[in-house]
């Protein structure tokens, strides 16, 4: 089969390239899914570039990533199955992430098939393309594990997200407003009219409007870029108020060179013991079959509504990575193998 292949840590033109690669194997509870759609996210800049340098040792290889083979997220066909799975059968249309737990990892879904475990799917709703859903599982489960449960704090919850144009902002924006919340979405210029299509009631473009010069407006501050401390938000929480830091290393521009955001992220976890605008953060990771069930239902009836603006071939991963990074995507952007 045809596969991206990396050959080291570096940047995408220089270390990918599509290579016959022998099709995997299938376990006793896998699927070899015939991949129609794979989806870009800055997870796979972090693991093609090797940056945060931090990463390699948290498993996705010391000298070069291992599998070589980039992407984590895809939807096609299900093309054979293993002896003991029994919730798919050849020709169903599924979604998933071929990789748990550590998020920097690369998961081969950059390639014409790959295998994922049973569990890590769902069956794809007819109402989305491949595409689409392929943008899901891992935005799905950053958003789905650190928003809070609107619900629970009472409707017309006064939402704040920062960085809402790219995969985890347009998900946040769609998950708070089907809970009921006013959603106020912050980001570049060119994305205000993509925050109005997701559903956001006020936009904020943050190359004109300082988000943080207002007093007490928000019950939540859903921060993904987190480019101001959490002290800058202190004065925008209402009485009550949470602020939830995603962490965005802004394609290793922002965080630091060898450990990223995580000694940030790290310093905010020991506070959230003495204050309580920061929320504990989720330990346990979601149950995998539990969330891709949600996410299907979220889909099929309309909640997720993902926005793609552009789908590239396998020969083009470097090109799409760039336009990632680049920030200039108004929506997803999907590998097409
Ligand atoms: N906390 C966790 O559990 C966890 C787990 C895994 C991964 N992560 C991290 O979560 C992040 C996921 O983010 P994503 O997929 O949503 O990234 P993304 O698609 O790059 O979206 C980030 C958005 O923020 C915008 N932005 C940049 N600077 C801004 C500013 N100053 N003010 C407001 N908006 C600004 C960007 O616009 P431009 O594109 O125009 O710059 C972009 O639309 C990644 O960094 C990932 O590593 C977190």
């Amino acid at each position: 089969m045809r596969a991206v292949v990396q050959a080291g840590y570096g940047d995408p033109a220089d270390v990918l390239a599509v290579r016959a690669v022998p099709t995997p194997a299938v376990g006793d509870d896998e699927v070899r899914v015939r991949v129609r759609a794979a989806s870009v996210h800055p997870d796979v800049w972090h693991v093609v570039t090797g940056l945060p340098w931090v990463l390699r040792l948290m498993g996705s290889g010391v000298r070069r990533p291992t599998p070589p083979i980039p992407g984590t997220d895809l939807a096609g066909e299900v093309e054979s199955v293993g002896a003991r799975v029994t919730r798919f059968r050849p020709g169903d249309e599924v979604f998933g992430e071929t990789i748990t737990g550590m998020q920097w990892r690369n998961g081969a879904a950059y390639a014409e098939y790959v295998t994922v475990a049973q569990d890590a799917l769902a069956e794809k709703p007819a109402k989305v393309t491949f595409a689409q859903a392929a943008t899901v599982p891992t935005a799905g489960l950053i958003t789905w594990q650190n928003l809070p449960d609107l619900g629970l704090r009472g409707a017309g919850q006064r939402v704040l997200v920062n960085g809402a144009g790219g995969g985890v902002g347009a998900m946040a924006i769609q998950l708070a407003r089907s809970s009921g919340a006013h959603v106020t979405a912050v980001d570049h210029t060119r994305k205000l009219d993509l925050l109005r299509t997701l559903g956001a009631d006020r936009v904020v473009d943050h190359t004109t409007d300082d988000i943080t010069d207002r007093d007490g407006e928000f019950d939540l501050v859903f921060d993904v870029v987190g480019n101001r401390p959490f002290a800058a938000y202190r004065r925008v929480l209402a009485t009550g108020g949470i602020y939830v830091l995603i962490g965005h290393d802004h394609f290793g521009t922002h965080g630091r060179r060898w450990l990223g955001s995580i000694p940030r992220m790290f310093g905010l976890m020991a506070r959230s013991t003495v204050d309580r605008r920061l929320p504990r953060p989720p330990f346990a990771a979601p149950d995998r079959r539990e969330s891709m069930g949600r996410f299907h239902g979220l889909l099929a009836d309309g909640t997720l509504d993902p926005v793609v603006d552009r789908t590239f071939p396998l020969d083009q991963v470097p090109d799409a990575l760039a336009l990632l990074a680049a920030g200039r995507a108004l929506g997803r952007i999907v590998i097409t193998p």
